[in-house]
Parts: C-alpha cells; sequence; structure tokens
C-alpha cells in the first residue's frame, strides 16, 4: 500500500499516483468480490438514476473507505463507487464521486476516479456531466454527445514529458454505438473552465467562438487520462441551462440542479441502453 502522512495520500507529492489508484481498485475488488470491471463510468449531475437500470448491485462503498477517495463536495453526487453486474454478465464500476478541478486539490485528485477505473479493468470510460450549452435549440433536460473538448483549465493530468496523443479521444466507436440507441442524439465540443463561477458572457462568446458548444467544469482532465490509461471514452453531457449570455436570466444552482431533476428519468434510460450496447 501507499503510504503517506497526509490525509489524502494523492496530496504527498512524493506518492505515485497510480499506485493509490491500485490501492484503490484492490480495495473494490475485496469489498465486492469482482476482480475485473469491464465499463466504468463517472456520473454527474443528473445522470446517477442511471445506476440503478444497468443491472444488479454487488456492493456499494462509501468513497470514503477508498483509498485517494473523499466525499463529494457537491449536490447530486451520491458519494459512493459502487459495482454492477450488467445482464450480459459484464460487471460496470459507478463512481459517484468526483473531485472538480474548482476544489483546488489539484488534478491528480481530479482523475484519481479514472485512474482507479481502468486499475479495476476497465476499458471503457463513460463520463457524463451537467453543463451549459452555448447552441440555442438545445432546451434545458437535453444530452448531447460529447464529440471533442477544450481544456481551458491551463493544467493537465500528464506529468512530465508524457505526450499522449489525443485524436479521436471522444471515440467515434462508441459514439456511433449511443447514435444507434437514440438516433436523435446531437453531438459538441465540451469547452472545461475552471470555474466554480459561471461563465460571463465574453467568456461564452470566447467559447463559442474557438470552437466550443457546450460549457462546463469537468471532463476534459478526466478525458486525458482515460486516454494516458488507455481506455476508450464516451461523453455526455445533461445540458442544464443555456450557457450565460445565450440565456438572459442569471444563471442558478438550483435551477442547474432541478433541471437535472426533471430530465433524470429520460436521460438515465437512455445512458443504461447505451451502456448495454458498447
Ligand atoms: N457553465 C459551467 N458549468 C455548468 C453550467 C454552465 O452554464 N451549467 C451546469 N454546469
Amino acid at each position: 500500500m501507499a503510504t503517506t502522512t497526509s490525509e489524502n495520500p494523492l496530496n504527498d507529492p512524493a506518492v505515485d499516483p497510480f499506485e493509490v489508484a491500485r490501492d484503490a481498485a484492490a480495495v473494490i475488488a475485496d469489498r465486492s468480490g469482482i476482480e475485473h470491471h469491464d465499463i466504468a463510468l463517472t456520473l454527474g449531475s443528473g445522470w446517477a438514476k442511471a445506476a440503478d437500470l444497468l443491472g444488479e448491485t454487488v456492493s456499494e462503498v462509501p468513497a470514503t473507505e477508498v483509498p485517494g477517495f473523499s466525499a463529494s463536495a457537491v449536490v447530486g453526487h451520491t458519494g459512493t463507487l459502487r459495482s454492477v453486474r450488467m445482464p450480459d454478465g459484464r460487471h460496470a464500476l459507478v463512481i459517484g464521486a468526483r473531485t472538480h478541478y474548482y476544489e483546488g486539490h489539484g488534478v491528480r485528485r481530479v482523475v484519481h476516479n479514472v485512474r482507479t477505473a481502468a486499475a479495476t479493468g476497465a476499458s471503457i470510460m463513460v463520463l457524463t456531466n451537467g453543463a451549459g450549452g452555448i447552441k440555442e435549440h438545445w432546451k434545458p433536460g437535453t444530452p448531447v454527445l460529447i464529440s471533442d473538448h477544450i481544456n481551458l483549465t491551463a493544467d493537465s493530468p500528464l506529468e512530465g514529458a508524457t505526450f499522449v496523443d489525443l485524436t479521436d479521444l471522444y471515440a467515434a466507436r462508441l459514439r456511433a454505438v449511443a447514435k444507434e440507441i437514440d438516433p436523435t442524439l446531437d453531438e459538441g465540443v465540451y469547452t472545461q473552465f475552471r470555474g466554480p463561477q459561471y461563465e460571463t458572457w465574453a467568456e461564452v462568446r470566447m467559447a463559442r467562438t474557438i470552437g466550443g458548444d457546450i460549457v462546463g467544469m469537468s471532463t476534459a482532465l478526466e478525458a486525458i487520462a482515460a486516454r494516458q490509461a488507455g481506455m476508450e471514452v464516451l461523453g455526455f453531457s445533461l445540458i442544464t441551462n443555456l450557457a450565460a449570455g445565450i440565456q438572459k436570466e442569471p444563471l442558478s444552482h438550483a435551477e442547474v440542479l432541478q433541471a437535472g431533476k426533471d430530465a433524470e428519468p429520460v436521460i438515465a434510460d437512455l445512458l443504461a441502453r447505451v451502456v448495454a450496447a458498447l
């Protein structure tokens, strides 16, 4: 086991984050009795109910009992790691504990969910989030496939001279499967801002000008870590609101949560059907 004097081992720069991920995977294997997971999902705002539809829950471990994880700072995240047996016999790891970049705990903790998923054996990483839409025709409650991202955090989970190719990061193969399940699914480029403040109008205009369609505060850094780990990535945004300046009213976190709640039954069903087909 990685040893450290600090509360979370990932806070210690001398600790190897991949070793902490292996430790976390060992705890999950021990508690679930499942040595190998096939697919992992990080469920963001609005997506949590999908976990109940994927199959039979084998075990659910509080994130605080898994090395490197901590209680979620955001309402709407369950704070657990759940192992699910899917009807076809595959196993899914459902991660309801996300550390956001804006919490200021560093990128190692942000991507620990993904590195743990890879360490459990998962070869597909499904990343979901609630986000702002830049395209006016996206009504709140619309699920959108992430086709690519723009990382505006000026940070990276890669350390040192680690040159990782990000071509087709959000796998065309997986997006095609999702579109077979729901041909009406639209796609967009996700733009990760640092947050936690919502964007200014000017920032949303900038995001649109440089090719962004969606604004949010997660996912891009996690997707990079997933590619580094050799996983295929599928990304979904639930449009909870139109981005600042696209919608004329001020944004509120309560509105974002409510849109997630309202859309939850529909998007949970969609996600479960897509994951079953991956
Ligand atoms: N911007 C950034 N993050 C978000 C938004 C938004 O408009 N809505 C939900 N998460």
